[in-house]
């Protein structure tokens, strides 16, 4: 669990991407792409789950790449290399099924982008036969400006064709991803969808796909705690039916998830985070606890 290398990707406008390479032979030696860890930065911290980005069953590592958006993983992202974490459990979740499906789109927003790049390498050499094709993959990739993209270059290598959406128009096309997954579905054939970002993002997504009848997976990101199916926290209704995150998913068929469900449960905490967060800047040394 020790930190061997740890690399700022973005710190930009107070937007603060970071990479961490860490030492887990056990985890790197099984896992599959869309699984997940479950990690605490320090003994009193909160669990957090992050996806893992690459892993390396040769040197024992496996990559993490979060964003700093709370508590937590500002407390993720001041370890340095040599530090370890307190704990660090995986990998979990069931695997993104990888097998030749035909013509695929993978549509990635924001640090979610990260989570499609281990799913778009697999899905690419998920060939048959060797010396057969694997998947075409169609890689859109949003994000609110140039700055902020992240992982264009792996991804790139990754696809066949690649297409950037900036919300600003710094740099690729100006708009959304759902409009070039709009623009794409208007002319031409696709067998799966594969969508991971901002819930409102996989949302549309499962939306204008539904219309086409195409075959849509979305990574939930719903909140877990303990990650192993016990406290029920990451429950997410699909087609009716209540689901887990953390052990049926995290994948799910996006045409039956009820996303306004998800969305709420998302934002239950946020009051709190928000107060921890203050108490944080009020108290000026990262502590939480409140002054009296
Ligand atoms: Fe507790 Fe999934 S995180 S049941």
């Amino acid at each position: 669990m020790k930190i061997l290398n740890k690399q700022i990707i973005k710190d930009v406008a107070g937007v603060k991407i970071k990479q961490l390479d860490i030492f887990s032979p056990d985890i790197a030696a099984n896992a599959q792409p869309g699984q997940f860890v479950m990690l605490m930065a320090s003994e009193n911290g909160e669990r957090i789950p992050l996806t893992l980005v690459n892993t390396d069953k040769i040197k024992g590592t496996l990559s993490l790449i979060f964003q700093e958006a709370g508590f937590t993983t500002q407390s993720l992202g001041r370890l340095n290399p040599g530090d370890s974490l307190y704990s660090l459990v995986g990998p979990l979740g069931h695997p993104t099924e990888i097998k030749k499906y035909g013509k695929i789109i993978l549509v990635g927003g924001g640090v979610g982008i990260a989570e499609i790049l281990p799913v778009a390498r697999a899905l690419k050499k998920a060939g048959l036969p060797a010396g057969q094709a694997g998947n075409h993959i169609t890689t859109i990739l949003g994000s609110r400006n140039k700055d902020l993209l992240i992982l264009e270059a792996e991804l790139k290598s990754a696809s066949d064709q690649i297409y950037i959406m900036t919300d600003d128009g710094s740099y690729g096309r100006k708009g959304f991803t759902t409009d070039m997954l709009k623009e794409l579905l208007s002319k031409d054939k696709y067998d799966l969808i594969y969508s991971v970002g901002p819930i409102p993002m996989m949302k549309m997504v499962a939306g204008i796909s539904k219309e086409y009848q195409i075959k849509t997976l979305v990574s939930s990101n719903a909140l877990m705690v303990d990650a192993t199916g016990m406290c029920g926290c990451c429950r997410v209704s699909v087609f009716g039916e209540v689901k887990f995150s953390c052990v049926d998913g995290p994948d799910f068929d996006g045409h039956g998830v009820d996303w306004e469900e998800l969305e709420k449960r998302n934002k239950v905490y946020s009051v709190q985070e928000k107060h921890i967060c203050n108490l944080k800047k009020n108290n000026g040394d990262g502590s939480i606890f409140p002054r009296v």
